[in-house]
């Protein structure tokens, strides 16, 4: 087996607050291979965003550190690279696509000009070679009429259109690794299945390796194959989607298992996760879902939990989780 493409290993963030230096992300670590599509799951606040961010060091700094860990991309660390080495890898070998299009969109150039700008500086080819890519990449995310669109601004396109014209820039280098945060969060539930079947279907063409941060389990049922789950800046297990629907190994799983619509639709009963996830500056001691966990011992409230390797690219981080049957989604 060849390295995969990007390797995480306990990855620390903080943040300096008014409450001092406070970790919001822990002792993260996940791979995604080639042609590989991860979730990234949790709740709001979980560090889901912080995490994808650090991958290309675009954390703000300040208020922002990363202080510890490995992020390597094919083998190569990116920590500590200079801001013009990872300039020359984004966009190019990693591309980003997040919840906002706008945020990767410019409202003052028009569409093409802006892919064609992304094409012109990591390939160094001519404005006219720049537009061809831009149309054929329009082409690929399946923007009608793209010839008549390319000279539009981003204001005149549908949220739907935008999303579609931020993947067409992410793609336009043929990136090996795409981060999408919550790209589909935005749009409308019909748009959201369009925009998660084209990445689908590029992933299947191009064989990219994709990070997709969702905080919706349905979404991840549908395109992962992998998943990471975490909670108040750590990961509690990690699994392949079909053992983590079929048998999740810890309580915080489930209990998003059981709060997915669909579910409720079959005639469960919806269940919402009791409780809120804690403040990163007062987080529990023990394992840190202990206050909310419906099997919490007095032990889970006093011992750190260590992640688990169960083998075949399943951990978590629960202590009962081998004497606990927890149920799936089916
Ligand atoms: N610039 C910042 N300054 C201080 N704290 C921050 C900053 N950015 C993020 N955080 C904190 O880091 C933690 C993780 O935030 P993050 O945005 O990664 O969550 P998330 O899992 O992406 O949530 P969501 O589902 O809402 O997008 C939160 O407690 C958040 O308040
Ligand atoms: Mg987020």
């Amino acid at each position: 087996m060849s390295a995969p493409l990007l390797e995480v290993e306990d990855l620390a963030v903080e943040f300096l607050t008014d409450h001092g230096w406070v970790r919001v992300v822990d002792g993260v670590s996940f791979s995604v291979g080639a042609g590989e599509t991860l979730g990234l799951v949790g709740e709001s606040g979980s560090g889901k965003t912080v995490t994808s961010l650090s991958v290309m060091q675009l954390i703000p700094r300040p208020p922002g550190r990363i202080a510890g860990g490995s992020i390597r991309f094919e083998g190569r660390e990116l920590l500590g690279l200079s801001d013009q080495e990872l300039e020359a890898l984004r966009g190019e070998a990693i591309a980003m696509v997040f919840q906002e299009s706008m945020t990767s969109l410019n409202p003052a150039f028009t569409i093409g000009d802006q892919i064609g700008e992304v094409v012109r500086r990591h390939r160094g080819v001519s404005r006219r070679e720049a537009r061809v890519r831009a149309l054929e990449v329009l082409e690929l995310v399946q923007i009608p009429d793209p010839e008549a669109r390319i000279d539009a601004y981003p204001h005149e396109f549908s949220g739907g259109m935008r999303q579609r014209a931020a993947i067409a820039m992410a793609l336009a280098c043929d990136p090996k690794l795409l981060i999408a945060d919550e790209p589909t969060t935005a749009l409308d539930v019909t748009v959201q299945a369009q925009v998660l079947d084209l990445l689908r279907s590029l992933q299947q063409r191009l064989g990219m390796g994709i990070l997709f941060v969702t905080h919706n389990l349905g979404v991840v049922a549908d395109l992962c194959d992998r998943v990471t789950v975490m909670y108040a800046g750590r990961m509690v297990e990690t699994a392949n989607v079909f053992d983590l629907f079929e048998s999740p190994q810890h309580p915080y799983t489930e209990g998003l298992l059981q709060a997915m619509p669909q579910l409720g639709e079959r005639g469960k009963r919806l269940a919402a996760i009791p409780g809120t996830p804690p403040m990163p500056w007062q987080m529990p001691d023990g394992c840190r879902f202990h206050p909310r966990c419906p099997y919490a011992e007095a032990a889970c409230a006093e011992q750190d939990v260590k992640l688990d390797d169960l083998g075949e690219g399943r951990s978590t981080r629960c202590r009962r989780h081998a004497e606990l049957k927890l149920e799936g989604a089916e």
